[in-house]
């Protein structure tokens, strides 16, 4: 049984990426699940985090895909975009890539199915269900916007992860996206199984009473209940995994692990 996470919220730059790519690092490192990060975003920060990791492992492996993930979907053959980013010490991570020309995603959809919105998302689930099915987990980390890529990508999940960085935008664009996932997405779209796995809250100044004050705006509005109990605080050495990849040999990278080794603990104790 596949499970199918959403990494999402609608305001930029909130720690999704990040969420996305360590919690898939950690569930195929740490964990061994064979797992599967869904790069969604045409930014397709994840995909250049993944494949920039996988050349720390070794620095001559391939990191190049049949094809480009729109042209994947061209072809209705997503497996096309998709990467190993096996080595001799990890094995079960792969990656399906985004690239800039993803962003035409929308309107290619929009001219194959000029006539129903439900039509291009039915199309979309159904293109991802063999390559999925291979999994025992489905990472999907995407765009900051509501648009036909986010709708496509909670359509087909089972849980829905929020990042919410202690900023008063990241705080509000985590309410909206989730009155938006009430609305549109299960009210109006009808995801068949999605459901809210939790809020994670990554704390950006421990110092700051500001960014204390946000927390606890956060903490009383979407009820303790709804938040992993893990908080993220600033790490560089995170910070540094979108420029390095992740590495995984010095004190930082560990604390980094540890980190996220429990978010992931916590995410497999809210699915059972
Ligand atoms: N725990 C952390 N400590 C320090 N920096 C962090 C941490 N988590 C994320 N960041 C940094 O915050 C920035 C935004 O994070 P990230 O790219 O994951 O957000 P995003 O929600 O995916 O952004 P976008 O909406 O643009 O896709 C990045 O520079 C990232 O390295
Ligand atoms: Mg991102």
């Amino acid at each position: 049984m596949t499970t199918v996470l959403t990494v999402g919220n609608l305001k930029g730059g909130t720690g999704k990426t990040t969420t996305a790519t360590q919690v898939a690092f950690n569930l195929a490192y740490t964990k061994h699940y064979k797992t599967l990060l869904v790069d969604l975003d045409p930014q397709s920060n994840s995909s250049t985090i993944l494949l920039k990791t996988k050349l720390n492992f070794d620095s001559k492996a391939s990191t190049r895909a049949k094809a480009s993930l729109m042209k994947a979907v061209q072809d209705e053959a997503l497996s096309e975009a998709k990467i190993s980013i096996y080595s001799n010490l990890i094995d079960q991570l792969d990656l399906l890539a985004s690239s800039a020309d993803f962003y035409n995603f929308p309107r290619y959809l929009e001219e194959k199915f000029p006539n129903s919105y439900e039509d291009r998302i039915h199309y979309f689930a159904k293109l991802t269900q063999d390559l999925f099915n291979q999994y025992d987990f489905v990472i999907i980390d995407t765009p900051p916007t509501v648009s036909i890529i986010t709708d496509c990508s909670l359509y087909i999940s089972h849980w829905v992860l929020i990042t919410v960085q202690t900023q008063q935008q990241s705080y509000e664009g985590a309410l909206t996206y989730l009155q938006y996932l009430q609305n549109t997405v299960i009210n109006k779209l009808k995801a068949p199984r999605l459901d809210l796995l939790g809020i994670l809250r990554v704390m950006l100044d421990k110092g700051s009473s500001l960014d204390q004050a946000v927390m606890d705006d956060i903490t009383k509005k979407f009820g303790e209940e709804n938040l992993l109990p893990t908080v993220i605080h600033a790490q560089s050495r995170i910070k540094r995994y979108g420029r390095t990849g992740i590495t995984i040999n010095g004190y930082f990278d560990k604390k980094a692990l540890n980190t996220y080794d429990q978010v992931t603990n916590e995410i497999l104790e809210r699915i059972k």
